[in-house]
């Protein structure tokens, strides 16, 4: 019915969120707020690990995308159901490591990471290092000498994948700020330079083709992509590389438009494309990992606002304002990022009322769907914008000093809280 598992409604016609009325949480804690259930993303967590378990006889590993949704809280679940993660930035593996993460499972990517976050990553252990290009790869092996230690690092390649198009496609050279190109040679040169790099390990390759994907296709291709690029480093160097990290990528339910597909029905193509390549090419399967972010926590959160005014255009539209907005959700502005919302309160009414709901930032742009059909809503409803556990609160900010929401955590019918509400102090805390 609704596009998670995790949702549903109650005897009082009320939307519940892991069996916890919403309506009660808004009431309680407030709004805007984010609400995950916990037993959701973990149940996506198992489904991830189990498949990759089975499809490689547990030679393989599963990294959590921290950039879907990076907390304390996230990334203590991720390794509890023994998943790595795949961190971005100093402030990504500050925060895991503050949760007590180990170290050698934080997989570091990035297309300029600074000079200081190399040097804190390798102090602090850090696993691999997705190499994006020839200068980060001669930082890495200088500031690896100083330390008098080896940095073992994957090189992001480009595999010439599109998978953003609809019907994708296989270019020549997509142009792309990540990695490096096969097509110009530049991989290969820079596996020489890695290879020959002082206090450096080259242990695997990396390629990540997109977001928000239901095709198995480009996966396929692009695991075939990468162990043809493999054997062409055996061939060319005597080097074989023995860990292939794939990428993250898989879509999600926003609306019922969405098909996405179990988790197995990648994994099982991917792997048997990946086993037959190896034995054609006379070379081991390799350690395999992928990094899902979005689904793992996409479809397991929503966002609950209250409704303030709504303004009705005679024969233009109705606009819903809501008591938060791009500050928390900024993927409508910046994607057209289609979403289901509902009145929580409501839930069990039908959709009467065609309306484009508007956040209560000073910019006309600030909105989270345009003429969507929601139940018949007035001032005080609580309105449920659905799956919005990735890439919201991660990207949310303080535009027009707009405090960022609390974030729940539902987990058998208990509500904890796993991020405070900030407060204006929050908001001025830097300011001089
Ligand atoms: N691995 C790498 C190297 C990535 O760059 C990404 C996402 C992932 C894994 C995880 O992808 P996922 O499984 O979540 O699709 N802000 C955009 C999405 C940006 C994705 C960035 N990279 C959005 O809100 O749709």
């Amino acid at each position: 019915m609704f596009v998670s598992d995790c949702l549903n409604i109650n005897n009082e016609g009320h939307l519940t969120i892991g069996g916890v009325d919403t309506v009660e949480i808004a009431k309680e804690y407030g709004t805007p707020v984010i609400v995950y259930d916990e037993n959701a993303i973990r149940k996506n967590c198992r489904s991830f690990v189990d498949s990759i378990d089975e499809c490689y006889d547990g030679n393989g590993r599963v990294l959590y995308a921290n950039k879907a949704f990076s907390c304390l809280e996230m990334c203590r679940i991720a390794n509890d159901e023994k998943m790595g993660l795949d961190v971005v930035s100093g402030g990504e593996i500050y925060t895991a490591l503050k949760a007590g993460f180990p170290a050698e499972k934080l997989y570091f990517h990035g297309n300029n990471k600074s000079y200081a976050e190399l040097k804190y990553a390798l102090e602090n252990g850090i696993g691999r290092i997705i190499v994006d290009n020839p200068d980060e790869l001669q930082t890495i092996s200088e500031i690896a000498k100083e330390s008098g230690i080896t940095a073992n690092i994957y090189m992001r390649i480009k595999p010439g994948i599109d998978a953003h198009t609809h019907d994708f496609i296989k270019t020549g050279q997509i142009d792309c700020k990540f990695g490096f190109a096969l097509e110009t040679g530049e991989a290969m040169e820079c596996v020489r330079l890695a290879l020959a790099a002082e206090n450096v390990n080259l242990a695997g390759l990396h390629c990540h083709i997109g977001s928000q994907i239901f095709d198995i296709d480009p996966f396929v291709l692009a695991a075939e992509v990468m162990m043809n690029f493999i054997a062409d480093i055996k061939k060319e160097t005597g080097a074989v590389i023995t860990e292939l990290d794939l990428g993250g990528g898989f879509g999600i339910k926003y609306s019922e438009k969405d098909k996405p597909v179990s988790f197995g029905s990648y994994m099982k193509p991917v792997s048997a494309k990946i086993k037959e390549m190896a034995a054609e090419k006379d070379l081991p399967v390799p350690f395999v990992l992928i990094e899902p972010g979005r689904s793992i926590a996409g479809a397991e959160a929503v966002t609950l606002y209250t409704v303030g005014n709504v303004k009705k255009i005679p024969d233009v539209r109705t606009y819903v304002a809501i008591d938060g907005g791009m500050t928390d959700n900024p993927r409508y502005i910046l994607y057209q990022a289609e979403y289901t919302a509902l009145c929580a309160n409501k839930a069990d009414r039908p959709k009467d009322m065609q309306v484009t709901i508007a956040g209560k930032c000073c910019e006309s742009g600030d909105l989270i769907q345009e003429n969507t059909m929601i139940q018949t809503a007035q001032k005080g409803d609580i309105l449920a914008v659905l799956s919005t556990g990735a890439y919201n609160y991660s990207m949310s900010s303080n535009y027009n000093r707009v405090p960022r929401p609390a974030v729940l955590m539902v987990k058998d019918g208990n509500v904890r809280t796993i991020i405070k509400r900030e407060t204006y102090e929050d908001v001025i805390r830097n300011d001089l």
